[in-house]
């Protein structure tokens, strides 16, 4: 089978696969996000289009879930990746320049080079794992337009911390920067340094439910700028009828409960690291680069086991059925030193992989 049809298989057998591919969340939240859903599609919310600026209260509770500053608004949106998409056409022109990171999440670069624009990326498959502060200032040139700060970050889950993001800022305040803070994971980072509290005139979140919220089918998120900003981006709001209204009313239950379930959640995702780590350890030539990681996922490198990731994630899948990721798919350059494998899975599978890990490297290892 290539590398392609591991999606087709694992979408078929869906029922049977630890699916660690997506960074998706499949641990409990709270059951009235389910409720929520159902009480939309009940009263037939689905028959109406919904007000198209969000359902009453969603975009006030999610300025406040992330403190935004006062004079922030937010844009709902099909996803964190549809808010990408609107954001970058409206800032970028052709020949700008984003300073940016390799390994990535991509499909925001291919966003970046739709509009003629340059992601300039910053290799960080090195320590400390991110870009620094002073990575980023030799690369800006001229044509700089914007910094995508993805914190924490995809696929490495590392995390900034309080020095870094200020340091970012001030390059962003100096040269005249947009600051695109994609905060994801934010959910589950241990520190994290909001870039609109230091530069809010400059800054950009963008926000999604798919993975603190467990809702990534659901397709929901948005964000969150100062109103010149928003200005800016609402002509390229494609999305003028609003996002899907059942995602909308489980995302209003998602804020509105948050804080009674988040650190449940996070707790189990974070035994789960551990438990992954443990095995790691334990095998020759496979190291986690960062650990503890502040995301849903980390990568684990292959180090000089000559495995190839391709392999890895087609043997673990078709014998053991478990998918994580080829780093090919967030790294053309570094991709095929590490897997990625997201941990928000229920710990029966995690208990899965970490039994299937060692058969899997042991097997790869001696086969030419
Ligand atoms: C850094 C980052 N931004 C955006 C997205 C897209 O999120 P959404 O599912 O909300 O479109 C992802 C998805 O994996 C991501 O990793």
């Amino acid at each position: 089978m290539t590398h392609g049809d591991c999606f087709i298989y694992a979408h078929e057998h869906r029922e049977e696969i630890i699916w660690m591919s997506q960074n998706t969340n499949q641990l409990p939240t709270d059951p009235r996000i389910e409720g929520a859903m159902l009480d939309a599609i009940r009263q037939k919310d689905y028959v109406f289009y919904p007000y198209n600026k969000g359902v009453f209260g969603l975009r006030e509770a999610l300025l406040a879930d992330v403190n935004a500053p006062e004079e922030y608004e937010a844009l709902i949106t099909n996803g964190a990746i549809e808010a990408l998409y609107a954001l970058t056409r409206a800032l970028l022109k052709p020949g700008d320049g984003v300073i940016c990171t390799n390994p990535s999440f991509m499909p925001i670069h291919h966003q970046i080079r739709l509009c003629g624009a340059v992601p300039v990326e910053l290799p960080i498959y090195a320590p400390p794992y991110k870009m620094t502060v002073e990575q980023a200032q030799e690369a800006i040139d001229a044509r700089t337009k914007a910094l995508l700060l993805i914190d924490p970050h995809n696929p490495m889950g590392s995390q900034y911390d309080k020095d870094e993001v200020k340091g970012l800022c001030d390059l962003a305040e100096d040269y005249r920067l947009w600051f695109i803070h994609d905060i994801t994971y934010i959910d589950f980072a241990h520190t994290h340094t909001a870039a609109h509290d230091i530069i809010p005139e400059r800054t950009i979140d963008v926000y999604s439910f798919s993975k603190n919220s467990a809702m990534a089918g659901m397709r929901i998120g948005g964000l969150m700028a100062p109103g010149a900003i928003m200005e800016l981006v609402e002509p390229y709001n494609t999305n003028v009828l609003s996002a899907n209204v059942i995602a909308q009313r489980a995302a209003l239950a998602s804020l509105e409960t948050k804080k009674e379930w988040i650190g449940r959640m996070v707790g189990q995702a974070r035994r789960n690291q551990a438990m992954i780590k443990e095995a790691v350890d334990d095998i020759p030539g496979l190291s986690l680069p960062v650990y503890p990681s502040g995301s849903n996922m980390f990568v684990m490198d292959l180090g000089d086991t000559g495995i190839d990731p391709d392999r890895l994630q087609e043997e673990l899948l078709y014998e053991h059925n478990i998918f994580v990721r080829s780093g090919t798919y967030v790294s053309e350059e570094f991709g095929d030193r590490f897997v990625r494998i997201s941990f928000t899975v229920p710990e029966e599978g995690i208990k899965m992989f970490v039994a299937a890990l060692p058969e899997a490297v042991r097997k790869l290892s001696s086969s030419p």
